[in-house]
């Protein structure tokens, strides 16, 4: 037998071994090609082959719309991840998100993308609504997306009051217990809307389980079919809302580019840094998870989570009726008819429509962070409507009067705006609607920081 080795041409079997490590190579050039077409494929149902230059700038939508479809996947991706370990039952869940968060390689990391992501969510499609809102992004053609992207904010809302509840700790379940009891207060199908939710008269089991149901099985699926259905009427419309330039003469022929590369890269490096920051957020803050619930110990302040801080608020300034039925529902019904109003053409396309526009929505924001404050200082220390109005029953006293009081303050500033700025009716319904926004973030504030003990009024940190 020969001692010999046979030759290895050492150089080659590098060589080899490095394509092994490199798939590209290993794959023939026409498969190659293929993957690309598919992929090209894939982007171009989203997107037209070309698009108007002046809509991919980052100013034009901040990103915000794809920034929802990224948490959206970073919230289901995760959620799946949680469902391996979760227990939706009031014996087992707490336990098991201590086990996730003690046990599991990266437990606690998955919890707090999912935590974040579902509160970033929010801040999102508001952020995103209000953008379209103040480019007339709303506005005829777009009206319909309008009314699914309200859709999409509601589920957004439910899917994050919803997954609220699963942890069972203290928080989770008085805020439940105290949104829920507010259910009471809608004519007619309230009880029975509490009843359903709860499944049954108390928080306990059936609501868990019923909690758990909407939020990992119906929330995501009404997802899954809305935001296509809603990224194609964007694509219906002819893609975003054209910018225009400042008095409204628009392009009618925009330069265009081509979707790949110059849109998508853009894309990618808006979903890049958002992963980046909730990842980041991850690693340094926890998500909050307190002692387990105890039913018989309610803590003090009782507090909604903090996007219903809001309405928490209303509700110690008017009657429950009002203030969970009747404002809401106003509120959701204007929302609805918002693209319907006859605007004319003007300002669609334009930050705030013009510079008229902009500095009325400048004051109205400062109005209302002059006039909330004010109202609810008023209200807690020296105004008491049912002992003023005695012999009333509370729901008038304490409901429709403040009611009417509000909607007077709204008309009167409606028409203090018409005359002194001869505006057009587009510019004065931002500015109303600026002044309603900019009190109910004033509200959420309040409702956040100022609120202590009983929910009276504090200093924060005080
Ligand atoms: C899950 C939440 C949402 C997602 C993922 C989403 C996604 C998107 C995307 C990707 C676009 C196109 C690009 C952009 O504007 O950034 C868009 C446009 C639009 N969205 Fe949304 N959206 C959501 C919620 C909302 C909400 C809450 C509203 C309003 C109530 C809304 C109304 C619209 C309208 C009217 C357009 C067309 C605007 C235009 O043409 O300029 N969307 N959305």
């Amino acid at each position: 037998m020969s001692s010999e080795r046979p030759d290895i041409d050492h150089s080659n079997f590098l060589k080899r071994l490095w394509r092994s490590f490199t798939i590209a190579p290993l794959v023939p050039e026409d498969d190659r090609e293929r993957k690309r077409t598919v992929l090209n494929t894939l982007v171009l149902h989203l997107h037209p082959p070309t698009v108007p230059m002046a809509t991919i700038r980052y100013t034009h939508t901040w990103g915000l719309g794809g920034m929802g479809l990224v948490l959206f996947l970073l919230l289901a991706s995760t959620g799946l991840l949680l469902m391996f370990t979760y227990e939706p039952a009031p014996g087992q869940a707490y336990g098991s998100i201590l086990k996730l968060k003690g046990h599991f390689l990266f437990g606690k990391f998955v919890r707090n993308i999912h935590h974040w992501s579902a509160n970033a969510f929010i801040v999102v499609a508001l952020l995103h609504m209000l953008r379209v809102f103040f480019t007339g992004g709303h506005r005829e053609p777009r009206q319909f997306n309008w009314i699914l992207g309200l859709c999409l904010l509601l589920f957004v809302l439910f899917s994050n009051f919803t997954g609220y509840l699963l942890p069972w700790d203290q928080m989770a379940y008085w805020a439940i217990t105290i949104m829920t009891s507010m259910l009471a207060y809608i004519p007619l199908a309230g009880n029975w809307l509490q009843e359903i939710l709860r499944g049954g008269g108390e928080i306990g089991p059936a609501t868990l389980v019923n909690f758990y149901t909407l939020h990992t099985t119906l929330l995501p699926i009404l997802f899954v079919i809305f935001m296509p259905w809603h990224f194609w009427r964007v694509r219906k419309a002819g893609g975003v809302v054209l910018p225009k330039a400042e008095g409204g003469a628009g392009e009618d022929n925009p330069e265009r580019v081509h979707t790949i590369p110059y849109l998508v890269v853009k894309e990618f490096a808006v979903a890049l840094t958002l992963i980046a920051a909730i990842f980041l957020l991850s690693i340094f803050v926890n998500a909050p998870l307190q002692e387990m619930a105890n039913p018989g110990m309610s803590p003090n302040p009782a507090k909604a989570p903090w996007y219903f801080l809001g309405f928490q608020e209303l509700l110690m300034h008017f009657h429950p009726l009002f203030a969970v039925f009747v404002i809401p529902v106003l509120t959701g019904i204007l929302m609805i008819l918002l693209p319907y109003f006859r605007y004319g053409s003007d300002g669609i396309g334009t930050w705030f429509i013009s510079k008229r526009g902009r500095r009325m929505a400048v004051i109205s924001a400062a109005a209302a962070m002059i006039f909330t404050p004010g109202a609810v200082i008023l209200d807690e220390y020296l105004i008491d409507l049912q002992k003023w109005l005695p012999g009333l029953p509370p729901e008038i006293s304490n409901g429709l009067v403040p009611f009417v009081m509000l909607l007077a303050v709204v008309t009167g500033y409606y028409f203090y705006l018409k005359r002194k700025y001869e505006s057009t009716k587009a510019e004065i319904t931002q500015a109303v609607f600026i002044f309603l926004l900019t009190s109910f973030i004033v509200l959420t504030i309040i409702g956040v920081w100022f609120r202590g003990e009983g929910m009276k009024l504090v200093w924060p940190g005080g």
